[in-house]
């Protein structure tokens, strides 16, 4: 949610810092700016609404010389998107230049008491209160920038990852960071800033990750200083970083999320490398082996997510329970922060989140700390924010995922909290030999099916344009199929704007029902296992209100192809591996239908990638 990059070192500035808003325009991309210290000492600060393009539109005819400048993409909180709030802020004076993620909960109550002082403000921001704060600071009170940033922080209740850069000392960037990601790349001779690796990859492998209440005095032809807020120095943890830039571009697919669609038969080899084992019929996950009497000792597992992780955590919900005979809870973590949860130290918490950042998963994480409880983290991001705040984890490793809608990370995040619930039941006793060979040697195939099932591309993407006309759509699933049913909803909504409900298929008939009539689509996954035949009502009750079905079916389903609209037919494999194979099509469908509509498919109105904010 938001993107920072900055540079400071020999080369110009601006095409390092516009390729870095590029790679983090998935963030948030309402608006986005650019500040420079130019040769002459002078700070240029071009800014715009909408996207990338613009701003490069814009700067065409500036002055974006400089070899030091920061940038920002932006996913509006306070104020409207417009120039006037994107950022980067500068102050009265036009000295400093600030870009800011996060929130700054006091600002009202910080502005009235610098307007009071007779400071005059630009923009409706947050951002702008901090930027006019540490000028003051450093004006009223006589003192360097670092400083000045130091007292400033001192007084902001909120989260923050900031950048500041003075056209008074052009070879100095400050950065801190609190419950915002930032990290400082460091480069021969020059340094990088981002709010995560992606800006920087093609320049260094060499970063800081800040920790919180971290500030970084970035000084050109110097080394690298991090203080705590309180001027301590800390001890500089140089991490490596192992992204290829093949994984951050789209690789011939007209979209990030399509591609990210196709990558799953990859993501989740991957994902399984070196954990399941098929020649010993095995499932190793370390986590398990280093933690396994935290894990087996424990009274119930608490998942905390939220969107597609949340959903994920529903499946997983399912599998445990059923394969370790361990009760599990499923909570938004936005909800679980501030209701005063019961929560003990015989819980596991488990933490599932794709960018390892988001703002309600870190809060629940350290609610349940408090409480002394041993916390599990799922995450994709390598280094994020979560698995840095977690006891252990195991990281899903499908690469980086930059369409906004979740495709690759939620079927990697299924596939850890598999591969957990083999590990754990096999630990515990609670599976037969028997079935754990059966179920390890299934999750092996997986790959394979989902490349079967990708080859219904075309077909899909035939069938949606059908279906740009509707406003609304139901989802219908039970059992392992229900979680399914609100992650197709979700990706429908989300990347085409038409209205979608998740429902157990069971549920329908009492309220949903009647919504139904002939121009309303039905998506129904009706895969043969236990619940084949009640799922078959369904799908009547929906036909005899003449509603339209679309129909995810097991190979060979000869009886519901009779009566749904539309089939989708789908490899056999067994009933808690099937969100797997059924998600597929569901993601293609949203991005097909999205497609049709001439939409944003990899950045849609409103969204952001990594929600650093509650
Ligand atoms: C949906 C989607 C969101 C995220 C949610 C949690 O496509 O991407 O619903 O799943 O914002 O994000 P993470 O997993 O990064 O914590």
């Amino acid at each position: 949610m938001c993107g920072i990059v900055g540079y400071i070192g020999n080369k110009q500035a601006y095409s390092i810092l516009i390729k870095g808003l590029r790679r983090l325009e998935y963030r948030g991309y309402d608006s986005a700016g650019v500040a420079l210290i130019n040769d002459n000492g002078n700070l240029n600060v071009c800014k715009t609404k909408g996207k990338v393009d613009n701003l490069e539109e814009y700067c065409k005819d500036k002055d974006v010389s400089g070899t030091v400048g920061i940038a920002h993409t932006r996913w509006a909180t306070h104020g409207e998107p417009s120039a006037v709030n994107a950022h980067p802020h500068y102050s009265e004076s036009k000295n400093l230049a600030i870009i800011h993620n996060g929130i700054i909960e006091n600002y009202a109550d910080l502005k009235r008491k610098l307007q009071s002082k007779g400071v005059e403000f630009r923009s409706d921001t947050d951002t702008e209160v901090l930027v006019q704060l540490v000028e003051y600071i450093m004006e009223h009170k006589d003192v360097d920038l670092l400083t000045a940033v130091q007292v400033a922080l001192f007084q902001v209740i909120g989260a923050y990852a900031i950048a500041i850069i003075d056209k008074r000392d052009p070879n100095q960037i400050i950065a801190a960071r609190k419950q915002s990601p930032l990290l400082v790349g460091i480069g021969k001779d020059e340094f990088f800033l981002g709010s995560d690796a992606t800006p920087l990859v093609e320049y260094t492998d060499k970063v800081v990750y800040l920790e919180d209440g971290n500030i970084a005095v970035i000084r050109r032809g110097e080394e690298l200083k991090v203080v705590s807020i309180f001027g301590e120095e800390q001890q500089l943890k140089v991490k490596k970083v192992d992204i290829n830039l093949g994984q951050l571009e789209k690789g011939g697919f007209p979209h990030f999320m399509l591609k990210e669609i196709f990558e799953q038969p990859e993501c989740l080899t991957n994902c399984m490398r070196g954990r399941v084992n098929v020649d010993t019929d095995n499932v190793v996950l370390s986590a398990v082996i280093d933690y396994k009497k935290q894990l087996l000792d424990a009274n119930r597992f608490i998942i905390v997510a939220c969107g597609t992780s949340w959903h994920a955590g529903l499946i997983g919900k399912q599998m445990i329970e059923q394969l370790c005979r361990i009760p599990v809870e499923v909570e938004y973590a936005s909800e679980f922060r501030y209701r005063n949860p019961v929560i003990t130290s015989k819980d596991v918490v488990i933490a599932i989140s794709q960018s390892g950042e988001t703002a309600d998963t870190l809060a629940a994480i350290q609610l349940a700390k408090e409480h002394g409880a041993f916390i599990y983290g799922i995450c994709n991001a390598i280094g994020s924010s979560i698995p840095r705040a977690t006891d252990t984890g195991s990281y899903i490793h499908v690469g980086p995922e930059i369409g906004v809608a979740s495709t690759k990370a939620f079927t990697g995040q299924v596939t850890v909290l598999t591969m957990l619930a083999l590990a754990l039941a096999k630990e515990k006793g609670t599976i037969s030999t028997e079935n754990y060979m059966h179920v390890v040697k299934e999750l092996h195939e997986i790959p394979n099916k989902i490349k079967t099932v990708l080859q219904l591309n075309d077909r899909i993407a035939d069938l949606s344009r059908t279906f740009t006309y509707a406003r609304n759509f139901l989802y219908l699933g039970r059992g392992f199929s229900y979680p399914v049913a609100l992650e197709g909803a979700l990706k429908l909504k989300e990347i085409s704007y038409i209205h979608a409900e998740g429902y157990p298929a069971a549920e329908m008939k009492h309220g949903p029902i009647a919504l139904i009539d002939s121009d309303m689509p039905v998506v129904v996954i009706a895969t043969h296992n236990a619940m084949y035949e009640k799922v078959l009502s369904n799908i009547q009750e929906v036909k005899a209100r003449k509603g339209k079905v679309i129909a995810i079916v097991s190979h060979d389903d000869n009886t519901i192809s009779k009566i749904a609209d539309e089939v989708i037919e789908l490899p056999d494999t067994i009933e808690c591996l099937e969100p797997l194979l059924t998600t597929i099509p569901l993601q293609l469908l949203a991005y097909h239908v999205a497609v049709c509509k001439g939409l944003d498919v990899d950045q849609p109105r409103n969204l952001a990638k990594s929600v650093t904010v509650e």
